[in-house]
């Protein structure tokens, strides 16, 4: 088998994914002839630049997540982007997803509540059409302020005790623009969050914030570090990040496109995979925004691969070391373990040398 179709057929975990930045293009072009059957003028113009843009600055993406949040803010667009999406991981052979959302009160349009109970209701739905299983991640939006970061514990807390949604909330995500807001002002919300049973994936270390990303760590309170860009001293965090990373063993969830395209590593080559993988460091391959960045998870196995000339052992190690990573019960991790490796058994010897 070539690279490429032997990364499709590898059984994956994806485990940072943005339900928003994920949407295709297909989902994208169906929501806005929605838009237009409703007479909405603007469609026409987000049309134009969804479909004639690729550059990727930072103020570039946060204006497609403004034109993509414009499309989904009603309760109808919220279930198309969340069976779709699940959907096409499914189509990608994921096997375990973890998608994360913000959810969004919009007047007279939706609750907060509103959203994710439609978010949740999509997801088991979708569920039982595919073979993937799918928990959800609260995301607090570090540009919100930390009285919405309040609310969104809030409600993550009351599908604790929910009879089908209880075991579908899997924990909490802190995102946003890393240029917005302190994430040491969060501290007390994620405190809380833990208290109350919830993982916690936190985005540190996006772009250089060696004080702030050293405070959330040594809180202890984090249990998987998104990105994780600037924390060895070769890319600008410095020794001390290192170490704290190491001791606590700590996964770091990679988003290989994600990141040169928003240029906050060099290059393919300089990519921060390269320094974990010598160290033997827990890391997951993840997409982050497959919409925005034009990827999927078999294409990100297969750039890394391609890049770091991956073996087929160490492709098997990165699907294992995904279900580790998992925010599942060790009963669930097992099972899904098993299911993971009896795929890779039978890969075994099947990729082409490269
Ligand atoms: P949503 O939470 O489903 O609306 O997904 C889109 C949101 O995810 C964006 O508005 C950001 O808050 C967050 N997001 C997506 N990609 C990134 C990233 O690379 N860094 C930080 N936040 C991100
Ligand atoms: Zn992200």
């Amino acid at each position: 088998m070539e690279l490429l179709d032997y990364c499709r057929s590898l059984p994956k975990v994806e485990l940072h994914a943005h339900l928003n930045g994920s949407l295709s293009d297909a989902t994208v072009l169906k929501l806005l002839s929605a838009k237009k059957q409703q007479g909405d003028d603007f469609s026409a113009s987000a049309e134009h630049t969804h479909t004639h843009t690729h550059t990727h600055t930072h103020t570039h993406t946060l204006r497609m997540f403004r034109i993509l949040h414009s499309i989904t803010d009603n309760l109808d667009a919220v279930r198309t982007i969340t069976q779709d999406v699940i959907q096409e991981f499914a189509s990608d052979n994921v096997k375990y997803l973890e998608l994360r959302t913000t959810p969004k009160n919009i007047p007279n349009k939706m609750t907060k509540k509103e959203y994710m109970d439609t978010v949740l209701e999509a997801a088991v739905e979708a569920m039982k059409k595919s073979n993937i299983r799918v928990c959800l991640l609260l995301s607090i939006d570090r540009a919100r302020g930390v009285e919405d970061a309040w609310s969104t514990l809030q409600l993550a807390k009351e599908y604790l005790t929910h009879d089908v949604f209880g075991s579908l909330v899997c924990g909490l995500d802190v995102s946003g623009n890393p240029h917005s807001g302190d994430l040491k002002d969060y501290l007390p919300v994620l405190q809380e969050a833990q208290k109350c049973g919830f993982k916690l994936a936190v985005h540190l270390a996006e772009v250089s914030s060696n004080t702030e990303t050293l405070a959330v760590l040594n809180s202890g309170l984090v249990d998987r570090i998104g990105h994780g860009t600037f924390i060895h001293s070769d890319t600008g965090g410095s020794e001390e990040l290192h170490t704290v990373v190491r001791k606590q063993n700590l996964p770091l969830e990679l988003c290989f496109s994600s990141n040169i395209k928003l240029g906050t590593v060099k290059n393919a080559s300089h990519h921060h995979l390269g320094f974990w993988k010598k160290e033997n460091h827990p890391v997951v391959i993840c997409t982050d925004d497959k919409g925005v960045f034009a990827t999927s998870l078999s294409e990100e196995f297969f750039l890394c691969a391609q890049t770091f000339h991956l073996t087929e052992g160490e492709l098997h190690s990165l699907c294992l070391s995904g279900v580790d990573a998992a925010f599942l019960s060790q009963v669930e991790k097992q099972r899904l373990r098993q299911e993971v490796q009896k795929e890779l058994d039978s890969l075994k010897g099947k990729l082409a040398c490269q």
